[in-house]
């Protein structure tokens, strides 16, 4: 009943011209998969160039971050309504963005509430540091990031946001958490803190990824699992592995 979704984060990586040559190629196998949202977060500068190749297609096309006000004195931000026109989605909150850039809790609220007014779906990351998942800290920290991200945010509106699920140890790694440990998190601690903020029907409809060295071989084990609707995948969604983790998914779940 919840479509899964597999969005590739290129993070820092490939120019204008490697974008969308990697598009091209496998926009085609991609497009033939209607049982699996796919999409893919590109560097701002490729952004148009990626949404004009993939024009009338069922791939969706999703920014890194995003500011939260319209416009002003932000020197190398980009506003909702300039990523719009070229967006579906934007990832908020990466762990990233948290750990390099100082962003908080209250800033990624404030981006989840001016993203959702911009008819952008937000992809919402959460995730523990190693010291907190060996201190038995997960449940906790995790639910903490939820609850601040949703403050203020209305059944309707969290109903409309994705989240992805990423342990910070597993991010870029090598080491990805077990099918069984992501989905338990995701299942009691993200999904259930959703429940315990809209009831269990909104928790329900929410989208949640794993994220963390996912790849192709890996990926068919997460989508097993009922709570894990799909992933955020970082270094495998830069090469041609990336399709066939959404034709894996499709496998299971589609
Ligand atoms: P990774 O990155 O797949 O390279 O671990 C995931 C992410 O940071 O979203």
């Amino acid at each position: 009943m919840r479509k899964p979704i597999i969005a590739g984060n290129w993070k820092m990586n490939k120019t204008l011209d490697e974008a969308v040559a990697f598009v091209r190629d496998i926009r085609h196998a991609l497009q033939q998969i209607s049982t699996v949202d796919s999409v893919l977060c590109p560097p701002f500068v490729a952004l148009p160039a990626v949404a004009e190749a993939l024009q009338a297609t069922r791939i969706g096309v999703g920014a890194q971050n995003m500011h939260y006000e319209a416009s002003g004195a932000y020197t190398g931000e980009c506003a909702p309504n300039m990523l719009a026109p070229f967006c579906q989605y934007v990832i908020l909150g990466h762990s990233e963005r948290r750990a390099t850039f100082c962003e908080t809790d209250e800033g990624v609220n404030k981006k989840i509430k001016a993203a959702l007014a911009h008819n952008l779906t937000p992809i919402v990351c959460v995730g523990e540091s190693l010291d907190q998942n060996e201190a038995g800290q997960t449940h906790d920290f995790v639910s903490g990031q939820v609850r601040a991200a949703f403050a203020g945010l209305s059944a309707a509106q969290a109903a409309r946001c994705i989240i992805a699920y990423e342990p910070i140890w597993a991010i870029g790694t090598g080491k990805s958490a077990s099918a069984a440990d992501a989905g338990r998190i995701i299942g009691l601690t993200v999904r259930g803190t959703m429940a315990d903020l809209y009831g269990e029907e909104t928790a329900q409809a929410v989208r949640i990824q794993y994220g963390g060295s996912a790849n192709a071989k890996n990926i068919g084990e997460y989508m097993q699992h009922p709570d894990i609707d799909g992933a955020l995948v970082g270094g495998a969604s830069l090469k041609p592995e990336f399709v066939e983790m959404i034709q894996s998914t499709a496998a299971v779940k589609g």
